[in-house]
């Protein structure tokens, strides 16, 4: 494989309702990130307020860019170029992440790049801590499982920056999924990590829930099983006051980790795959990440969990290979809130 050059990266993003920087050496050497969530605010709506995520960005970015700069015991002047997240996300969240970032590379004159916030989830893999022990690059042909709260697609990717889409949802993203039922069973916001929770007491196979049969085997289809629960627990409803909320917890998360792990091993399978790769805020998920790694018989690639949810570092990471591989970005551009990775 070609030798990059070296380059110190600075990314922003702003995409939904985390306000992020990081600082990233060579496109995998850590050294800081700052995330400043918004959980606590959204967590009263149920769910993300556009408008209060916009003026939350607001408050926090200065702040932030600044911890992340100060943590990572460098200088504007140390840094090579700006990555910002251009999209898929929120226009109103978006915009301040960008204009911070123009901002910055209009006042230090340095390169900027915009990131596809689905490319900086992929690309979370290729980083470790600076210091610790350096992990296994991943090698292509790659199989690339994407599930966070807005998508899930297979891509099969050849080379870096190289996607071919291979299927996506027809319907629910898998994290989606997951938020709606967590409100069906009265679970709080954000739902993956409380349906995680409420499932761990709970017995997997006592309902079965229904997979979708699609004409392509690596597209997803999650409404229907969200149907189920709710039919399930409109009719458990009819028949007791109290809901078995952690079994239907788990038979829900079981259908979804089997439903992506079959899926994703097919592909790779089919696609003649080297390794794997698993990103998205559910790739947090506990049984997702333990079926990955004890049930694949090819290598699989997880983020560590801290950089699994909306972080920055994985934006400089994309944005170090895409400034690596003279992939840099006018200073003109501007958000794209819909935006599809191939
Ligand atoms: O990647 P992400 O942080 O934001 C988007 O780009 O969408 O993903 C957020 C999604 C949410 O739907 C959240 O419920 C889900 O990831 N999630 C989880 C877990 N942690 C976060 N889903 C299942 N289990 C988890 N532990
Ligand atoms: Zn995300």
């Amino acid at each position: 494989m070609q030798e990059l050059k070296p380059a110190r990266i600075l990314a922003i993003e702003t995409s939904c309702d985390e306000t992020a920087c990081a600082v990233l050496e060579n496109g995998r050497a850590l050294l800081s990130s700052t995330v400043a969530s918004q959980m606590d605010i959204h967590a009263r709506y149920g769910g993300v307020f556009p408008e209060v995520a916009s003026r939350q960005h607001v408050l926090s970015i200065i702040p932030v860019v600044k911890e992340a700069l100060a943590k990572s015991n460098l200088t504007l002047k140390d840094i090579d170029a700006i990555a910002v997240t251009r999209g898929p996300g929120l226009a109103g969240s978006l915009v301040v992440g960008m204009n911070m970032a123009k901002g910055l590379a209009l006042g230090t004159s340095k390169p900027i790049i915009g990131v596809n916030h689905l490319e900086g989830h992929i690309y979370s893999s290729w980083i470790y801590k600076s210091g610790e022990n350096v992990p296994a690059e991943p090698q292509f042909p790659l199989m690339a499982l994407l599930v966070s709260g807005g998508h899930t697609e297979l891509n099969l990717m050849t080379d870096h920056l190289t996607y071919r889409r291979l299927g996506s949802t027809r319907d629910d993203a898998a994290g989606e999924a997951f938020d709606k039922v967590a409100r069906l069973l009265g679970l709080s916001y954000p739902g993956g990590p409380s349906v995680q929770r409420a499932a761990e007491k709970g017995n997997p196979t006592r309902f079965k829930f229904p997979r979708a049969k699609l004409d392509s085997p690596y597209d997803f289809s999650f409404s229907g099983l969200k149907t189920a629960v709710l039919y399930a627990v409109n009719d458990l409803k009819k028949k007791s006051a109290t809901l078995p909320v952690e079994d239907l917890a788990a038979s829900f998360q079981a259908t979804v980790v089997d439903t992506l792990f079959t899926k994703t091993m097919r592909a790779a399978r089919d696609f003649n795959a080297k390794e794997i790769l698993v990103a998205g805020g559910v790739s947090a998920n506990l049984p997702l990440r333990e079926t990955f790694q004890s049930q694949s018989e090819f290598k699989v690639h997880i983020p560590a969990f801290s950089l699994c949810t909306d972080n920055a570092a994985m934006i400089a990471a994309a944005g170090y290979y895409r400034y690596a591989l003279d992939h840099t970005s006018e200073l003109g551009m501007d958000v794209q809130p819909t935006w599809p990775l191939s």
